[in-house]
């Protein structure tokens, strides 16, 4: 069975890397990477760190990229690649425009699709800003969906998925948090503690990473107004590695670039990222991964969106929603930072979103299928 895992941006890359190594020493599968590097250099950190060497690299993105011309770019690179490689399989993960195109594209070549992290939807086909459409694409075309839990199973089902195409697995970037997570803290992340006096000042650090799409503009400004002003507290030290897209450099570079207790850093490696946020009192995010991650360390995590597609960690009480009003964001942080009951109840260790066999159960279920 040939499987092809086809991904573009850095999260997919961490969430898709358990999956490929798996595949690798499975017996019966040849399994190939193919990488749209709809992302370069954040990519190309993970695949270095999970040490992926891609079968074939579309080397994809441009400067401030639209996303038409991304999408026509995969159009025309990526057939060639199904046709050389010619895949029963072609996996792909998540929500990007990578993942959109490339299912679409497999399916005008008859090629079964499985989909990763299956079944996550708002139902607001603008929240979030194209991943909703993004991902409900790869739903109509998969043959497989690998819901990460049973209540993304039930949105396929309520979508006429049949059962027999769904299996529930939990999300691969536990695998790949558990992976990481266990390996010693490298020395970028311990020397940034010490410096801001994390471990020896007892200063408290809040991680934030933003980037949404929807949120570009005064959202976005909205945010760093916030984390202006809880940086005013004085005792915390908030760290921000800001993603490379030029609508989210701007902005934040402009109102936090001098701010006192703000750190303005560049994209961290996975490594570095995720030790920090395992020391982190707190986490300020919109992105997607890390409402998975955070819990899995029992960081509260505050979500700087209006919906969420990830709803089983705010029911765990290990996610708060709060939008982008700046008001509510300083609220809501100053209250778990002063009040020790809010922060406790927040603060415990259940992951809702998986178990760290995610990837064993998803290659298990690929072989099955073909067995049918
Ligand atoms: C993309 C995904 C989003 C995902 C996010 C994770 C889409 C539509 N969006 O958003 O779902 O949450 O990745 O990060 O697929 N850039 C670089 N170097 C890099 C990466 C990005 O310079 O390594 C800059 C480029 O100018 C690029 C821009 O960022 O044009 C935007 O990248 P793009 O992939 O289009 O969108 P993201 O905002 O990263």
């Amino acid at each position: 069975m040939r499987v092809l895992s086809v991904f573009g941006t850095r999260p997919e890359a961490v969430k898709m890397a358990p999956v490929v190594h798996t595949l690798a020493r499975t017996a019966g599968i040849v399994s190939g990477v193919c990488v749209t590097a709809q992302h370069r250099q954040m990519l190309d950190q993970v695949l270095n760190l999970f040490d992926i060497s891609p079968d074939y690299d579309l080397d994809l993105m441009r400067e401030n990229q639209s996303l038409a011309e991304l999408s026509a770019r995969i159009f025309r690179d990526l057939d060639p690649v199904l046709a050389n490689f010619k895949p029963d399989w072609v996996l792909v993960q998540g929500d990007t425009t990578t993942v959109a195109i490339t299912a679409l594209m497999a399916y005008y070549r008859r090629i079964r699709v499985g989909h990763v992290e299956a079944g996550l939807r708002t139902h607001d086909k603008w929240q979030p800003f194209p991943e909703e459409i993004n991902r409900r694409v790869a739903g109509v075309t998969a043959d497989l969906h690998f819901a990460p839990t049973e209540w993304a199973r039930r949105n396929l089902l309520a979508e006429g998925v049949p059962d027999s195409a769904i299996a529930v697995t939990g999300n691969p970037v536990i695998d790949a948090l558990h992976v990481v997570a266990n390996q010693p803290a490298p020395q970028e992340a311990a020397d940034l503690l010490e410096k801001l006096g994390i471990e020896s000042d007892g200063k408290r650090l809040i991680l934030v990473t933003a980037h949404r799409r929807e949120n570009f503009g005064q959202p976005l400004e909205d945010i760093c107004t916030a984390l202006r002003e809880l940086a005013g507290r004085g005792d915390v030290e908030i760290v921000y590695p800001v993603h490379l897209n030029p609508n989210v450099q701007e902005p934040v570079w402009r109102i936090l670039g001098s701010v006192p207790h703000v750190s303005l850093l560049p994209p961290l490696d996975y490594l570095p990222l995720v030790h920090l946020m395992k020391r982190a009192t707190l986490v300020l995010t919109d992105s997607g991964g890390i409402q998975e991650e955070a819990p899995a360390f029992g960081v509260p995590a505050l979500v700087l969106r209006e919906v969420t597609e990830r709803p089983e960690g705010v029911e765990a009480g290990v996610l708060k929603l709060v939008g982008t009003d700046s008001r509510l964001i300083v609220r809501e942080a100053n209250r778990l930072l002063d009040d020790a009951s809010a922060y406790a109840a927040m603060a415990k260790a259940v992951n809702p979103f998986g178990d760290g066999r995610a990837a064993p159960r998803i290659v298990e279920r690929l072989k099955s299928f073909s067995q049918e």
